[in-house]
């Protein structure tokens, strides 16, 4: 019988604990998950654009950090004071990191289960003399 009540009362106390990376409650307007630092990403980051454009994202902080640039250099975003930017980075990697695989639509699919891409060339000959031409910058190592 004791045995019993320890078991139904140590598995419910362990359920928050289980369920805790689940249960994080979501912004009702923008879907956000509401911990950490999401008013502070809420408030600079739906000026522009819907937050689907970053919650349907996963990514690492360093990839988070280079779509922040992308979009200072072509979006339109100004200069964030750097711990700004820092707790935006770390909410965005936490809670929309690449770890969170079930939110993927699917898998990606193998390459070798995909036809060969008959662009692949020509963008990768337009891509090269646009390089020479100094349009695009050439691509990182
Ligand atoms: C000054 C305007 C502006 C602000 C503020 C802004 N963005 Fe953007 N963002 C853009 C534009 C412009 C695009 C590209 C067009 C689009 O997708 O609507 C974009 C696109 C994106 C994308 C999609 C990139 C892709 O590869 O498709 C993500 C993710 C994103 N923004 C995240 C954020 C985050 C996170 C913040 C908060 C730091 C933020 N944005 C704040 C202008 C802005």
């Amino acid at each position: 019988m004791n045995t019993a009540l320890s078991i139904i009362v140590g598995s419910l106390l362990c359920l928050p604990l289980v369920q805790a990376e689940d249960t994080i409650p979501l912004d009702p307007v923008t879907g956000m998950k509401m911990a950490g630092d999401w008013e502070l990403v809420r408030n600079h980051c739906i000026i522009c654009h819907s937050s689907q454009t970053f919650l349907r994202q996963r990514a690492t902080e360093a990839n988070w950090t280079s779509v922040l640039e992308w979009m200072q250099k072509h979006g339109g975003l100004w200069k964030l004071e750097a711990d700004v930017e820092k707790k935006i980075i770390r909410y965005l990697a936490t809670n929309y990191g690449p770890g969170d695989a079930t939110n993927y639509r699917r898998a990606p699919i193998p390459a070798t289960l995909m036809p060969p891409n008959p662009y692949a060339s020509e963008a990768r000959i337009e891509a090269e003399a646009k390089q020479q031409q100094g349009i695009l910058r050439p691509a990182q190592p």
